[in-house]
């Protein structure tokens, strides 16, 4: 079968289309035909070899997959790699049925982002209506569903994001206010855009983001890291914790994979919200599986808006 395997971890041109064997069937897995391959940071991550969970070369990157099964049911589920591939195995625990209603390209935003984004902002948050909440990089895949869920449960929402384009984009998805992602002053202008200190906050850049995003939660706040985009993990200083009773968790999604209930609760909010229109998946450009290295240097170009990904039949 077509796919992408990295025999090295390296710059995007690590990523190569070859020819490689049939995934091995496995007891509680399901064989899909992929027809998209999501692309996440976390592939990023993967290839410069900075991800949670080191892996083994050669490699076929890719955590989710939007395909058919069984002859013709169409279905969209999560992977530990594999994705960027003709043929993936998927654990028939965390792969789910697309309704009629959701497109394959709505679907695959929905696996690894939107569930992210729902528990990100529901279990690790704990969100309630009324209270405000930071989302960074709230024009990306994460972020274009989190700053839409976020704002539909009553939350004031606060999106930052790296240009004018995308600022404008948060704001039609519901963000109350926007501020630039890049601005040494990050602390000052969210306090400014929120009237003062925030409830809650996302974080996933690291190093001096993390210090000046947490700097505008209020006390007896709540904070959630799940990412270091910009390359540096940050050090949580336990007496600013103390200081202001702040509570700061981490998230990391594969955590969930085997609790079939916490993803079944996300997974049908998200279609539903998405079959009635009032959840937008906002589909990025779509390349062709042997385009997989132009995908990652566009996204840690940080230009693209919504969802990557691969189709796999082209
Ligand atoms: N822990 C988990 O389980 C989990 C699950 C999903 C995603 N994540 C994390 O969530 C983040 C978003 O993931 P995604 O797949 O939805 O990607 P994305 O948001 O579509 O793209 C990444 C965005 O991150 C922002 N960014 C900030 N600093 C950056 C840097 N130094 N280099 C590149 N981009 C930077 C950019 O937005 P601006 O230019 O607008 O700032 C960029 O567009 C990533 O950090 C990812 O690792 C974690």
């Amino acid at each position: 079968m077509r796919a992408i395997v990295m025999r090295e971890f390296g710059d995007p041109d690590v990523l190569r289309l070859e020819d490689a064997p049939e995934p091995t069937p496995r007891a509680g897995h399901a064989l899909v035909d992929v027809r998209l391959a999501g692309v996440n940071y976390a592939d990023v991550h993967v290839r410069g070899d900075t991800y949670l969970a080191p892996v083994e070369l050669p490699y076929i990157p890719g955590n989710e997959v939007v395909g058919t099964l069984d002859g013709g049911r169409r279905v969209v589920g999560l992977t530990r790699g594999g994705g960027y591939a003709e043929r993936a195995l998927l654990h028939r625990r965390v792969t789910w049925d697309v309704p009629d209603t959701v497109g394959d390209e709505q679907a695959v935003a929905l696996a690894l982002q939107g569930n992210s984004a729902w528990h990100l902002l529901f279990t690790a948050l704990r969100l309630s209506e009324g209270e405000s909440v930071v989302v960074p990089a709230a024009a990306g895949g994460v972020g274009t569903l989190a700053v839409q869920l976020a704002a539909r449960a009553g939350a004031k929402v606060i999106g930052l994001a790296g240009s004018e384009a995308k600022r404008r984009l948060a704001l039609e998805l519901g963000a109350h206010a926007v501020v630039d992602s890049t601005a040494e002053d990050l602390t000052e202008r969210i306090l400014d855009a929120a009237g003062g200190p925030v409830d809650t906050a996302l974080e996933m850049t690291g190093g001096a983001t993390f210090a000046r995003t947490l700097a505008a939660v209020a006390p007896r706040g709540r904070l959630a890291v799940y990412g270091f985009a910009g390359g540096e993990l940050a050090n949580v200083s336990t007496r600013e914790l103390m200081e202001r009773s702040l509570t700061v968790s981490g998230f990391w999604l594969p955590q969930l994979y085997a609790d079939r209930t916490a993803l079944q609760t996300s997974m049908r909010a998200l279609f539903g919200a998405v079959a009635d229109g009032s959840l937008r998946t906002l589909t990025g450009t779509t390349y062709a599986l042997g385009e997989a290295a132009r995908a990652h240097r566009d996204l840690a170009a940080r230009t693209p808006t919504g969802k990557l990904a691969l189709d796999v039949t082209r």
